[in-house]
């Protein structure tokens, strides 16, 4: 029963998340295009009226034309719709979703013990919350001191990028692949959302706050909102695709995993950056092609080198022989009473009725057992995939 619960917690959690994520995601890279799309005003009124770039744009039968103001209008408008929730319930749903799958279930999901040793689960969860923070802070500092010095984008995008590969090494080498991965892209999410929480909106707020008290807004708020959002941009493909990754064991489960992950989220970043100039001008292929071409050597990187025919079994297994390896192998996380992802596999009728996926799991994508906890061998896996293709019999 609580298995079974905890898979409808994880769905429903999961799913208002994908729906939140969409809808900050979305609007941060309309902002993004609107940004790089707004043309400098030709009529006098608009210029009067303190209008830095507008944007015509038709859209679902209907004509729009924002304008943006820098900093601010000179009078406050009356309705004022302020873009966070978004972002907050991207982080929070994402959060609750990570403290029931790989807090929870730290031993099975969190820790690998062919990856690193941890003691106990309680310091494996608190390793990973620190790194979940860490993030947040360590690139916090790198714009704090850089972002507006001269130069500063590049230093913070060098220094950024250099945390982050530092980053994904550690987390790969202290937690279970998939964890890791989920980690890294939750660590630059938390960033993304603490720059919606920390600094974009505390900066509107002090604008509005000062247009209020009838002072002029300093302009270093909306420079540095902006800078914080560019960079948000260029961490979405990255964290979108961490945030999949653990539905593909050829990434987080190659030997150098660490590197799959840092040149997968480069490629994003590049590609990223194709289009945010594409908003601006004509298109540099060469930022799209770079990104592309990295994911092409990483395709061939992990390539599975080819097997040697095996030599055909004598005959295939018999269903006692399977059962054996399941009661040894998986039968600890899918039993009557642990039914992990609503797999039992403790009697021979389960084990036939549960056959293919079985072959799924433990012989194609080798994703079970779960971080190999419980040792099976190469022998084991070659005997289920032997059985199942003979026609997983039960006798
Ligand atoms: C250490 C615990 C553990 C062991 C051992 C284990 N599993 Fe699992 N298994 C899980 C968990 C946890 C899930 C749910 C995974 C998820 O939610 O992605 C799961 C899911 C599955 C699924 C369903 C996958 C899906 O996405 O529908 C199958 C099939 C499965 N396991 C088969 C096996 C087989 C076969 C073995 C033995 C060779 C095995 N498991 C050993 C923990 C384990």
């Amino acid at each position: 029963m609580e298995s079974y619960i905890f898979d409808w917690l994880n769905l429903l959690l999961r799913w208002l998340h994908v729906i939140v994520g969409i809808a900050w995601i979305g609007s941060s890279f309309y902002f993004v295009f609107l940004d790089s799309s707004l043309v400098k005003p030709k009529s006098q009124e608009l210029i009067d009226k303190g209008v830095d770039g507008e944007l015509w744009a038709v859209h679902g039968g209907g004509f729009y034309n924002p304008q943006k103001y820098m900093v601010a209008p000179k009078q406050l408008p009356d309705h004022l719709h302020w873009f966070y929730w978004e972002s907050y319930w991207t982080w929070m749903s994402g959060f609750a979703l990570f403290v029931v799958l790989y807090l929870f279930n730290a031993q099975t999901f969190l820790i690998d013990k062919n990856v690193f040793a941890w003691g106990s689960s309680a310091a494996a969860i608190g390793a990973s919350l620190v790194y979940l923070v860490m993030g947040w802070v360590v690139y916090d500092a790198i714009c704090r001191a850089f972002g507006q010095k001269k130069n500063g984008d590049a230093m913070v995008g060098a220094l950024v990028f250099a945390y982050v590969v530092i980053a994904t090494y550690v987390a790969c080498h202290l937690f279970a692949g998939r964890a890791a991965f989920l980690l890294t892209g939750a660590s630059l999410a938390t960033a993304m959302s603490a720059n919606v929480l920390m600094v974009i909106i505390p900066g509107q707020r002090k604008t509005v706050a000062a247009m209020k008290a009838g002072e002029k807004p300093d302009p270093m708020h909306p420079i540095r909102a902006k800078q914080r959002s560019v960079h948000n941009t260029y961490f979405t493909l990255p964290v979108l695709f961490a945030m999949l990754s653990n539905h593909y064991s050829m990434t987080y489960g190659a030997e150098n995993n660490w590197l799959v992950l840092v040149l997968i989220m480069l490629a994003g970043a590049l590609i990223r950056q194709f289009f945010v100039l594409r908003h601006k001008g004509p298109p540099q292929y060469g930022w799209f092609a770079a990104g592309a071409m990295i994911l092409l050597g990483v395709i061939i990187w992990l390539a599975p080198a080819p097997q040697p025919e095996a030599p055909r079994a004598p005959a295939a297994p018999k269903l006692a022989e399977i059962q054996a390896i399941v009661e040894q192998r998986c039968q600890m996380c899918h039993n009557a009473q642990v039914i992990s992802k609503n797999i039992q596999l403790h009697t021979p009728e389960l084990i036939v009725k549960n056959a293919q996926a079985m072959y799924q799991q433990a012989v194609v994508t080798r994703i079970m057992p779960m971080s190999n906890a419980t040792q099976i061998t190469e022998e084991e896996r070659a005997k289920i995939g032997a059985w199942v293709k003979a026609g997983a019999k039960s006798e």
